[in-house]
């Protein structure tokens, strides 16, 4: 039963350092192996594909982040047992292993003070609703990169019958008796979140669901066979067109995180920016194909090698490319900022286009504070390239602004003091630790 309670005995953050700052002295060379984790991006929607099944879903190579801390507390408030197992090859630098184990879904209620915490904990919405019939679930509002509405989660479950009202900001969902019916929709623009929300959705429903105008991007394909190894029937992984075929139920798996694509471009650009000579372990580059072609275009020199890719830079300012993003495969959003940072010190002026959000521009201020110059007009950022970056005071805005901001600081000369790094915390696992270890001078400070 949906309940509309507050949530007891929940933390409602994640144990977040809010204090925290990271000091960096800039102008060292990144030198050795950076092990890449598992992406947070593709965690996140696996562990909340654990809704779909009373059986257990096993998930290997999970990253150590404040945002997967966060929603095993959303999870556990609807009833999921989570447990860390031994992980596999288990060191230091592998990632955990948690097992999810919800054989009753105890609330179909998600509150505000979880969701609002975490805009991906909206998408348990799909399962609740696909398994249980119901779901209240609150809205998660906008946030620092942008409005960010819901209209395409809400159109697309209405597609495979659900009814929803929205009630004092949570989004009430019903499905039919007997539960969801298999549709033919179309999204009209491409979104990550709607695609993982409406093909969760799918496959408990009667009948089938296409979906059409897809996310292609490497997380969704991930979940897609996530949810094939759980007994799902899903065809055209990888493609805008996914069909699921619904099924009776879903059982347990045993499954991998892919590694993450935007930290293994995040450091890349690093090695770019400061020079060296870095092997990205477990990195995928198929993942990154665009933000990888315009790094080469940059004057870096990358090799695919076994078990990773290594990125070779001299040092030299960079050759300014301009970029636009754009959905999978597509240069990615989640890398702007960070390219941003890299062109600040370019031998040219470079264009940058966001073309997902509308308000991914916060860290332009602060890469300013290192001396960058930079003129933003409505969605392109124009970044005229300065021979060299001071360091600075600055203040992390966002997930991926905060990055940006560790990026410029270590080819900066002098200190920079990064505030508030809660930010990095929730999608960089051990970052400082990972730069120090080739050779940055970056260690964090505890208040
Ligand atoms: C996912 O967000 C990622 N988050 C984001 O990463 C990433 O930037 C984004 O996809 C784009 O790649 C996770 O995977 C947890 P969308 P998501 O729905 O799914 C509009 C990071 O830093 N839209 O693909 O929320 C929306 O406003 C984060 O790790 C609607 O208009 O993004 C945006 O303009 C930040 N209505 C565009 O679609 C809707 O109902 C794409 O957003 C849904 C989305």
């Amino acid at each position: 039963m949906s309940r509309r309670k507050p949530t007891k005995g929940v933390k409602h953050t994640a144990g977040l350092e809010m204090m925290d700052r990271i000091r960096i002295v800039g102008g060292n060379k990144l030198d050795g192996v950076i092990p890449i984790s598992g992406a947070k991006n593709a965690a996140l929607p696996l562990m909340i594909a654990s809704l779909l099944t009373s059986q257990k879903l096993v998930l290997n190579n999970v990253p150590r982040l404040a945002d997967v801390r966060q929603l095993q507390l959303i999870l556990e408030n609807h009833g999921v047992d989570i447990t860390a197992q031994p992980a596999p090859g288990s060191d230091e630098l592998s990632g955990q292993c948690l097992e999810f184990s919800t054989p009753v879904i105890s609330d179909t209620c998600a509150p505000y003070e979880l969701v609002s915490a975490m805009r991906a904990s909206f998408w348990v919405i799909g399962p609740l609703l696909a398994r249980e019939h119901e779901a209240r679930v609150s809205l998660p509002g906008g946030c620092a990169i942008g409005t960010r509405p819901v209209d395409f989660f809400l159109d697309g479950l209405s597609a495979l019958g659900a009814e929803i009202e929205i009630d004092e900001g949570y989004v009430v969902a019903k499905a039919p008796r007997g539960g969801l019916v298999g549709a033919k929709l179309r999204f009209p623009k491409v979104s990550v979140g709607a695609t993982h929300v409406v093909m969760m959705a799918a496959t408990l429903a009667r009948g089938t669901t296409i979906i059409e105008n897809a996310a292609q991007e490497p997380e969704v394909g991930n979940l897609a066979r996530c949810l094939i190894a759980m007994g799902a029937k899903i065809s055209g992984i990888d493609s805008p067109r996914l069909v699921v075929e619904g099924v009776e139920s879903l059982h347990g798996a045993v499954f991998d995180v892919l590694p993450d694509r935007i930290e293994t471009g995040t450091y890349a650009f690093a090695v770019a920016m400061t020079g060296g000579n870095v092997l990205l372990a477990n990195a995928r580059p198929e993942n990154l194909r665009a933000a990888l072609d315009v790094l080469e275009l940059t004057g870096v020199a990358l090799e695919e090698e076994e078990g990773g890719l290594r990125v070779i830079a001299s040092g030299q300012r960079a050759r300014a490319v301009d970029v636009e993003t754009q959905p999978f495969p597509g240069f990615p959003t989640d890398l702007q900022a960070q390219y941003m940072a890299l062109m600040t010190r370019s031998t040219g002026t470079a264009k940058i286009r966001e073309t997902i959000f509308e308000n991914r521009f916060m860290h332009v201020a602060e890469l300013a504070r290192f001396g960058a110059q930079i003129s933003v007009e409505g969605q392109v950022a124009t970044v005229k390239g300065v021979p060299e970056l001071q360091g600075a005071q600055v203040m992390a805005t966002d997930l991926r602004a905060s990055v940006s901001l560790v990026i410029a600081g270590l080819a900066a000369k002098g200190e920079t003091i990064v505030n508030r790094i809660y930010h990095l915390d929730r999608g960089f696992e051990r970052l400082e630790d990972k730069l120090s270890r080739c050779g940055a001078e970056i260690n964090r400070l505890r208040d």
